[in-house]
């Protein structure tokens, strides 16, 4: 899977462009330890891209050659994991698991280690945090499951391995694959370069263990699309939530005329240093509301006639549709407001 490549003046030396960013984070172990004091557990998170030689890349964002990876490699003592405070209290979250023998259960994170479903609690403590994350960018919880990967399916360096899958439009797709890699990693690359990439925690020579989650940041982005697309009758848009939006309010004068349009302007040049805007004043303002509620746009600001007696505009909502009316001097915090977590 890995892309053969050549470097130097002749192409004398033979590279080949890394699969996974998380290899980075392996070699520079010692070092990143040292960094962060020296303890464990330890988490290291890296986005990235990554090249991987496919046969055939298709399907849009789902197969590609060149991807952006978010990994996050967790290193602890397997010794030691019943003594880090850290994974005492898993988050209160149901998840869907799928397991190899066919089964679907719907477990909370406790429930999942005390059935013995994953290994430990330090596992179902990330598999929650990823469930939750992906609740938080707009996929409904029914539409993520945790697949447990047969023996076949599993990549050498796992132990166990869950791929985070969403329900979408064209079927189950992986997201996230989240790997137990155990000692594997730190033990080839000490065994590889000849330097020993074991560390000591309290006195202590310990060779981590590796619990890894690889985002796919292309799949993560389509199934949040994906799950956004939506169709009411004749009606579709994006219901991206705010806090995702790449453009978060439109400005529009309701006609462009009778010094509306100046006005509409004017508010969006105020707007568009601190919120991703648009200005549109052609067309019915109908037509206006369906062009930024197909991309996505949460929020319409519409300066009529009122607004040049009492500087109130109207605001727009584009999941309901309905409207509320805010003096101009407001919408910056209120826009502000909606578009955090
Ligand atoms: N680092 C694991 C993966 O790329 O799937």
């Amino acid at each position: 899977m890995m892309f053969r490549f050549a470097v130097g003046t002749k192409m004398e030396s033979k590279v080949a462009l890394r699969p996974e960013t998380c290899q980075s984070i392996f070699l520079a172990f010692t070092k990143l330890f040292a960094a962060m004091r020296s303890k464990l557990p330890m988490g290291i998170a890296q986005v990235g891209r990554s090249f991987r030689n496919e046969i055939s890349p298709r399907q849009g964002l789902i197969r590609l050659r060149e991807l952006v990876q978010a990994e996050t490699e967790i290193f602890f003592d397997p010794d030691k994991l019943e003594e880090y405070d850290k994974y005492r209290e898993l988050p209160d979250v149901k998840m869907h698991f799928y397991l190899v023998d066919g089964r679907t259960l719907t477990l909370t994170s406790q429930e999942a280690v005390e059935q013995g479903v994953v290994q430990n609690s330090l596992i179902s403590y990330y598999l929650a945090l990823f469930m939750q994350f992906y609740t938080l960018l707009g996929i409904n919880e029914d539409n993520i499951r945790f697949r447990e990967l047969l023996d076949e399916e599993r990549p050498f360096y796992a132990a166990s391995a869950w791929d985070l899958e969403i329900l979408t439009s064209f079927g189950w797709l992986e997201v996230v694959a989240n790997h137990y890699r155990t000692a594997y990693d730190l033990t080839v690359h000490s065994r590889g370069s000849g330097h020993d990439l074991s560390v000591f925690v309290d006195g202590q020579k310990v060779r981590p263990w590796v619990w890894e989650d690889s985002m796919g940041v292309d799949r993560t982005l389509l199934a949040v699309m994906d799950a956004a697309y939506t169709r009411e009758g004749k009606r579709v848009y994006l219901q991206i939530k705010p806090q995702l939006a790449p453009v978060v309010v439109a400005v529009f004068p309701l006609v462009d005329k009778d010094g509306l349009t100046e006005k509409a302007r004017e508010v969006y040049e105020y707007l568009r240093y601190d919120h991703d805007a648009v200005f549109e004043a052609k067309d019915s303002i109908g037509r206006r509301y369906y062009r930024v509620d197909e991309i996505g746009v949460p929020f319409a600001v519409t300066i009529d006639y009122q607004t040049l007696e009492d500087n109130t505009v109207t605001l727009r909502d584009r999941d309901h549709r309905d409207q509320i009316r805010l003096p101009i001097p407001d919408l910056k915090a209120w826009l502000r407001n909606k578009t955090t977590f």
